[in-house]
């Protein structure tokens, strides 16, 4: 990934937290006063739910090379999507003694024991991109969900404001995906009443699984006699799937079909006609911003936020980015300009000639 793009994206984000001093050493730990032990440096426990989709791999590299260039250490655990699994590498990190742990749960509820734990130890825990529920974190750090879920109906209502809709959720143990269902309904729910679309189905993908979204897709077309204008498909995973199934029925491209994450595989599909947008969330942004916040946590100093989000428990102190809608009309601008993917990349199963033209790439790389 190009050294560029974390300083780029670091500019224009929303004021949330500011780190009180430079330094990201412990303190020494009481009664060690020797001459030549110094403090150590932090040590971070950053565990995750899995590095399947590609997001996840960079959230790990940006955090921990954020997180190293603070002074601290890091250590990377991912539970390939398994809940036992996370909550024994969670456990085993506050055993090996870390300062603060970084949680992206795989279950937001399951995961409230392991704050507990940590609290017991007097180790803060952050809410790394999905909230984690009914207990006390020191922070949530993450995008604008809900607007999120907006962004991806307001686009489609826009281009088929009359219609069947489907709606392909994500992982129903995933807060993420109730908040993006909410969003998509903010935006929905009102055409619904007025009669001028119709919800033919609504199911949720198990584990953002494309092949849930392929199977989901398949029925919900077979019900519907192919009659669909768009499918609400919350990430690129779930968006795979369903232009899947309509390449199946020789739909693709005449059904409008939404995403997130910015993928290699959905930037494609979206030059090749066959996705209509993905929601481009700046990973960098958010590991910087959390890897800045676990120093701080670590060193027990105050964090500043903004905004607070109820997880039924407490009002979490919470730090919300701005997600940005990404069409075929501004992936230069957005994601090629910013280093996220590069144009050969993107554009590699597209004939040149039908390439944004290089001088306009040139001048915006
Ligand atoms: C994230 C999405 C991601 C999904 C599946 C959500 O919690 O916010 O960016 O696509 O999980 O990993």
């Amino acid at each position: 990934m190009p050294n560029g793009i974390g300083l780029r994206l670091l500019t224009g984000t929303i004021t949330a937290v500011i780190v009180l001093s430079t330094l990201s050493c412990t303190k020494e730990p009481a009664g060690n006063t020797g001459a030549t032990a110094g403090p150590r440096p932090i040590r971070i426990g950053l565990s995750l739910d899995t590095l399947k989709e590609e997001r996840w791999q960079r959230d790990r590299d940006l955090f921990v090379q954020y997180a190293k260039e603070l002074g601290a250490e890091v250590v990377v655990q991912a539970a390939n999507g398994d809940d036992r699994v996370q909550m024994q590498q969670a456990e085993n990190l506050l055993t090996q003694g870390v300062d603060v742990l970084v949680v992206v749960p795989h279950n937001g509820e399951v995961m409230g024991s392991i704050v507990d734990a940590a609290k017991g130890q007097n180790v803060p825990v952050i809410a790394y991109d999905r909230l984690i529920r009914n207990s006390e974190p020191a922070l949530y750090v993450s995008f604008d969900n809900e607007k999120v879920g907006e962004l991806q109906a307001r686009y489609l209502l826009e281009r088929a404001p009359k219609g069947n809709y489907v709606l392909i959720g994500g992982a129903p143990t995933d807060n993420n995906a109730l908040l993006f269902r909410k969003g998509q309904m903010n935006v929905l729910q009102p055409a619904v009443d007025q009669g001028s679309i119709k919800i033919v189905s609504d199911q949720w993908a198990k584990d953002w699984l494309a092949s849930e979204a392929l199977r989901a897709t398949e029925n919900a077309l077979t019900q519907a006699n192919n009659d669909v204008v768009a499918i609400v498909a919350s990430n690129d995973a779930t968006a795979g799937g369903s232009v899947q199934a309509l390449e199946g029925q020789k739909l693709a491209g005449k059904v409008l079909v939404s995403g997130q994450d910015a993928d290699l595989g959905g930037l494609q599909r979206i030059v090749a006609g066959t996705q209509s947008m993905t929601v481009y969330k700046p990973i960098a942004q958010l590991a910087r911003r959390a890897a800045e916040a676990a120093v701080a946590l670590g060193r027990h100093e105050k964090l500043e936020t903004t905004s607070k989000v109820n997880n039924g428990k407490i009002d979490v102190p919470s730090i919300l980015l701005e997600p940005i809608v990404v069409n075929k009309d501004n992936i230069v601008q957005t994601i090629v300009k910013d280093g996220y993917h590069k144009m050969d990349d993107i554009y590699r199963n597209v004939p040149r000639e039908q390439w944004p033209s290089t001088e306009k790439t040139k001048a915006q790389q």
